[in-house]
């Protein structure tokens, strides 16, 4: 709640403003984007990695205005599919600030990106050198791209969202030597300029070590290839995960401090191996927009529900859910929550929130004590909902994708409106 406050009366501020007001002409569930929130923690990044170049990641969450603000604060764009750099594009991002991502973007996907400029392409298979390769040719050009390459780091993470050990869909493994052959094989094109190695280790992480181990061997094949190859490549990125504070438990370090930790392992490493700083960069997704964002929901029913030994549960159902924050149900992900409309002086009663769905793992938040007297009417807002809530929100039962109300200075703006049944009908043509 960086920017939020209670008023007097007891209900929650986002950005100075109510969120009651906030909600009441685009009705809920809503999310609330703090603009100025979002800007000052891009720019925590793109200050605190002076030298870096900070790619955001857009899969975390892209609209149009968001892509604008990222290329305002002087960010590059992270991209991993036709849809995001379409929407980067339509943001007038400058293409060659524009990474582009996936283990199997499709030949119209690398055409796309091809043709339209964007720096670079990070290539994550054999099958793919060729085809970015061919493409780069028929349109006659030099197309920059990366190698992404999995360093075999166990990055203490949910087993779906770590990305660096061996055996998953990603990258080019380093010590089975793909990954220098990867890198040999680009090489090779003459459409084709190796600006660098790309790894990524995971996501939602707060322990430096996996960075540091990854930065090892990673360099290890950047100075092979140096020696080997002829070729030293100018760029190094160290990909994104940076971790964030669901509740109250988790400790995320300041951007600088992440950056002077992964500087000096990678300034000290270059020293040891005898060759120069790479320019480096970095993805950060969720910790620039997760904590400027929370859903807001209202009350539609409250519940008891004995428990074994006596005891009871409060479940309160909203309504929104799983359709528009998965994360519960898929990674058991924990959420907190708050009565955002009111003040209350009842008692607080342990109470689940769940969402609108056919499932009984419809969880939105599983545990959190909220005010005994929370009614059908009443506004409940779960914080930090900003990466992968929105960008991975679905039409489960015909739900109709939530609208993001952007706040600034005051005043409010729809920046994605809520679908509308006629959204989800137009594709249904019988
Ligand atoms: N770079 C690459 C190559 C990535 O694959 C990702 C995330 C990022 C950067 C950004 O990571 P971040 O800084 O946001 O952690 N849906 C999952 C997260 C999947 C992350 C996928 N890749 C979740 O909700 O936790």
């Amino acid at each position: 709640w960086s920017s939020s406050a209670r008023k007097d009366d007891g209900v929650l501020q986002v950005g100075g403003l109510a969120i009651p007001d906030l909600v009441a002409d685009v009705n809920t569930p809503a999310y609330v984007l703090d603009e100025d929130d979002f800007r000052s923690r891009a720019r925590a990044f793109r200050d605190g990695f002076a030298g870096y170049d900070v790619y955001y990641a857009g899969k975390a969450f892209l609209c149009t205005a968001v892509a604008r603000w990222v290329a305002e604060e002087g960010l590059c764009l992270d991209v991993c599919s036709d849809g995001e750099l379409t929407v980067a594009l339509r943001a007038g991002t400058a293409p060659a600030r524009i990474g582009y991502h996936g283990n199997n973007k499709t030949a119209m996907e690398l055409r796309r990106a091809v043709d339209a400029g964007v720096g670079r392409i990070i290539v994550d298979s054999f099958h793919e050198i060729e085809r970015v390769a061919d493409v780069a040719r028929q349109l006659g050009v030099r197309q920059g791209v990366m190698v992404r390459v999995t360093a075999g780091v166990e990055a203490h993470t949910h087993e779906f969202i770590a990305t660096a050990h061996e055996d998953q869909k990603f990258g080019f493994s380093i010590s089975s030597g793909d990954a220098f052959d990867a890198a040999s094989r680009v090489v090779a094109h003459d459409s084709l300029e190796l600006r660098g190695l790309h790894s990524h280790i995971g996501s939602q992480i707060f322990d430096t070590s996996g960075w540091e181990v990854a930065a090892r061997r990673v360099l290890a094949l950047h100075a092979r290839i140096g020696a080997e190859l002829g070729r030293v490549l100018p760029e190094l990125d160290l990909g994104g995960g940076f971790g964030i504070a669901y509740t109250t438990q988790d400790d995320p370090a300041d951007p600088a401090v992440l950056a002077e930790q992964i500087t000096k392992i990678v300034t000290g490493e270059c020293a040891a191996l005898g060759i120069p700083v790479p320019h480096l960069s970095i993805e950060p997704g969720r910790a620039i927009v997760g904590p400027a964002m929370c859903t807001v929901y209202t009350v539609g029913t409250v519940k008891q529900v004995a428990l074994d030994g006596g005891a009871s549960r409060t479940y309160v159902s909203v309504d929104g859910g799983m359709s528009d924050n998965i994360r519960t149900a898929l990674y058991d992900a924990d959420y907190s929550c708050t009565l955002a409309s009111r003040a209350s002086a009842a008692a607080p009663v342990l109470a689940r929130v769940v969402g609108k769905h056919c499932e009984s793992g419809d969880i939105v938040v599983k545990d959190e004590f909220l005010p005994g007297d929370i009614a059908p009417g009443d506004l409940v807002a779960v914080p930090g909902t900003g990466a992968y809530g929105r960008s991975m929100a679905s039409n489960y039962n015909h739900a109709l994708r939530p609208p993001v109300v952007a706040v600034k200075d005051g005043a409010a703006r729809v920046i994605v409106r809520r679908e509308t049944v006629e959204d989800l009908l137009a594709t249904d043509i019988g």
